[in-house]
């Protein structure tokens, strides 16, 4: 066993959620494991690689939007593995001046994350746990200016903190760090809309160290608490500001997640 690539102590027998989204994005930071996960949900719910593309194109495009409201710094919360078009290759091309902090729990995510920005300026990689807000706040400090504003990215990663941990207390602790003029932004998988299949796949993911929670629309909204949400709210991810070339989406709950950006 073992690729150059993995870092030391990573259990390759155990699925990750970071490696099951690289393989369903394309990548090639995944193990056997990952796949044989990946592939059991895809035959179960069709849809989930484009809502995981989705995802990562509302990504791009909610930044771009960020930086046009002048945004500069980004504190990227369950950043995952560096695939095409990252946070930080979107920001730095929009604004040369563009600070990007990542955070990630997956060592595989972190360390590939390291090895890529190792030439990149105004950059930082962080292996911590999204609970641990202190420990993010104190170490993304360093780079960036927490009495400027920041925008907080939490694309889909709150769906990995159950219930039991109060993602919702979370989330507060980051909106009171940040000041006013300052984003957050989520994306959040849904049984909202969504087939019975889903909840099933949903079920398979307890086989990683980080089963989902699927929320309601409410409940997602509520995170954005102290916020307030640009439009058009939260949606289903294809309707959150599609370019104006883009195809109306008559379907956009066959994208089972959830998106919006708010300003404190
Ligand atoms: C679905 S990926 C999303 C990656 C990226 N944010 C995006 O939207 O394209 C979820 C990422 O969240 C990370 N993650 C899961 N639980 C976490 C936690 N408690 N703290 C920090 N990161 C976590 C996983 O390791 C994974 O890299």
């Amino acid at each position: 066993m073992g690729e150059d690539w993995v870092p030391a102590g990573v259990d390759m027998s155990r699925p990750s959620a970071a490696r099951v989204y690289d393989y369903f994005l394309g990548g090639a930071h995944n193990f056997a494991v990952d796949r044989e996960l990946a592939q059991q949900i895809e035959a179960m719910t069709p849809n989930i690689a484009e809502t995981m593309r989705s995802n990562r194109v509302f990504l791009r495009r909610a930044v771009r939007f960020l930086v046009d409201q002048g945004i500069r710094q980004f504190l990227d919360i369950g950043s995952g593995i560096p695939t095409a078009g990252n946070v930080h290759e979107i920001a730095l091309e929009a604004a040369a001046d563009s600070k990007i902090v990542y955070v990630d729990v997956d060592p595989v995510a972190v360390e590939h994350s390291r090895a890529i920005l190792v030439d990149t300026p105004n950059t930082a990689v962080v292996l911590a746990d999204a609970r641990d807000v202190d420990r993010i706040l104190g170490e993304a400090s360093k780079l960036l200016d927490f009495d400027r504003p920041v925008a907080v990215l939490l694309a889909g990663v709150l769906h990995f903190i159950p219930d039991g941990d109060d993602p919702a207390a979370t989330v507060a602790e980051i909106r009171d760090a940040v000041p006013a003029g300052s984003y957050l932004l989520i994306s959040h998988a849904t049984a909202d809309g969504q087939p019975a299949e889903v909840i099933e796949a949903q079920r398979l993911s307890g086989r990683t160290a980080t089963e989902i929670t699927l929320r309601p629309a409410a409940e997602i909204e509520a995170y954005f608490g102290g916020f307030e949400l640009v439009e058009p709210g939260l949606v289903f991810i294809p309707r959150w500001r599609p370019d104006p070339q883009d195809p109306v989406d008559e379907h956009p709950e066959r994208i089972g997640a959830y998106a919006g950006v708010a300003k404190k």
